[in-house]
């Protein structure tokens, strides 16, 4: 049997793509290595730590469309935009800052 529950909106729910193409990828570009999924269990970890859990969902994602040899790709919601080139764990927790302030 099928549940509906109702979906309480998130001040900010970032969609973090971790997609790894393998060697043979004719796309060669991909957000992993740069950010994989220790980055996402790492912000999360400090979402919790911080108490922002009911405020903020984070979503492991694979390729979001933007690819970039820059770095790795967020989908931000419900503003409705992507970030480009993120390098690390801190330039994440730093787009949430921004966005809470
Ligand atoms: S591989 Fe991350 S956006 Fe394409």
């Amino acid at each position: 049997m099928i549940e509906e529950i109702e979906y309480i909106k998130p001040k900010l729910h970032l969609f973090i793509c971790c997609n790894e193409r393998g060697k043979d990828s004719p796309l060669k570009i991909s957000c992993s290595p740069t950010i994989t999924a220790e980055n996402v269990a790492e912000v999360k970890k400090w979402i919790v730590e911080h108490g922002l859990y009911r405020e903020i969902l984070i979503t492991k994602t694979g390729c979001l469309g933007k690819c970039t040899s820059k770095g790795g790709v967020i989908l931000s919601y419900p503003e409705n935009k992507y970030y480009l080139g993120i390098q690390n764990t801190k330039e994440i927790i730093e787009i949430i800052q921004k966005k809470l302030n």
